[in-house]
């Protein structure tokens, strides 16, 4: 039995090999990065850890940024990585933050990001992931010099594509080889990471879980809410007219996504009996969620405010700190392993 354990710990190790050496990390396990959640405490402490923590930078002028880099820098001497959205109207400048802080890992995310951009990155040192919806992006971005991807599947908290990871995963792992990817969506269990780990994935990516974790920010309202939660209560928002796009987010539904349902059928009344005209609706549309992840995050108003989060959330039962979550992970893997070896 104690042969097979450290049959199955040299194993998963291998397994985890490409992803850990990418990270500069024990375990190839990123904490993706969330809005409001993903600051200086919940970073250091995953790093600290053993994980890959990623500040979410969000909306954040540069010299919030560069401030938080800091805070976090001397909370831990782990690499972690900055996520940075690719809409954001100082990426340029934001990218600069980034390298004279010396942050190893820049994830952009949000869009597509632009060559310049990847450029500047990688000539400034740092290593470049970005995140592939489909197989013809992942490869472009492969051309781009694009170090890592991120397939991230619908299942995950927060703004999501279309595609589940289970075909992302079948779409992309076997293609790729050149970079490493990682998986993210839905992940709660080491079992389900093992299993995209020996389909050539890197390592994985995880949100929902750090975000009930002790060492977070957040809200005990919103970790509450997330206890209380099943899988099935972690919807994308509803778009009610093909005319006005709504960006699909997944989170728990609560009273605000049911008045975003009545906020859009009031706005379409108001485009129909001509009081606004098709751009002032579709802003009044978009208007609606502003400030919202915040007002559930940091002001504990689960009700009203966006509780992003993943299918995984069904998996959160207790609030635990990063290490645990972390060991809880890999050792499920290795029971994986040890339980197959067992029966071969
Ligand atoms: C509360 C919350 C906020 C998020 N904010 C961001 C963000 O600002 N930028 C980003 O790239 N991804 C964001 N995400 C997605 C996560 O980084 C991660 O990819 C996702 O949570 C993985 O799926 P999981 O929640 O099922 O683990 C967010 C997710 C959650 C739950």
């Amino acid at each position: 039995m104690l042969n097979c354990t450290h049959d199955a710990a040299g194993e998963y190790a291998a397994l985890q090999a490409r992803g850990a050496a990418f990270l500069g990390t024990e375990h190839a396990i990123m904490a993706g990065a969330m809005s409001w959640v993903s600051e200086r405490h919940l970073v250091s402490a995953i790093s600290n850890a053993g994980g890959f923590g990623v500040i979410a930078c969000g909306a954040m002028p540069p010299a919030l940024l560069e401030a938080e880099i800091a805070a976090t820098q001397a909370m831990t001497d782990k690499p972690f990585g900055v996520n940075l959205i690719t809409m954001h109207p100082q990426l340029d400048e934001l990218v600069q933050i980034c390298l004279r802080a010396k942050v190893t890992h820049i994830v952009f995310a949000g869009g597509i990001p632009p060559g310049p951009a990847i450029r500047a990155a990688k000539d400034g040192g740092a290593k470049v992931v970005a995140f592939a919806p489909a197989l013809v992006l992942a490869k472009r971005f492969v051309k781009s010099g694009v170090d890592a991807l991120v397939i991230e599947g619908s299942e995950a908290g927060g703004h999501i594509g279309p595609v589940s990871l289970t075909v992302l995963a079948q779409e992309i792992l076997p293609h790729i080889r050149e970079v490493p990817v990682f998986v993210a969506g839905g992940l709660a269990r080491g079992e389900a990471i093992l299993g995209y780990l020996e389909m050539g994935a890197a390592g994985a990516q995880l949100g929902t879980r750090f975000a009930a974790s002790v060492e977070s920010i957040a809200h005990p309202n919103f970790k509450q809410a997330f206890l209380k939660a099943n899988a099935r209560d972690a919807l994308p928002s509803v778009q009610i007219d093909e005319r006005f796009p709504v960006i699909p987010v997944r989170g728990l539904v609560n009273e605000g996504t049911k008045r975003f349902m009545r906020h859009q059928a009031e706005v379409l009344k108001k485009f129909q009996n001509g009081e606004l005209d098709k751009n002032a609706a579709q802003l009044e549309i978009e208007h609606f969620w502003a400030g919202a992840l915040r007002r559930a995050v940091i002001d504990g108003d689960v009700e009203n405010g966006s509780v992003m989060a993943g299918q995984s959330v069904g998996m959160v039962t207790s609030i635990q700190p990063v290490a645990e979550i972390l060991a809880d992970l890999r050792a499920q893997a290795l029971a994986a392993l040890v339980a197959r070896a067992a029966k071969a």
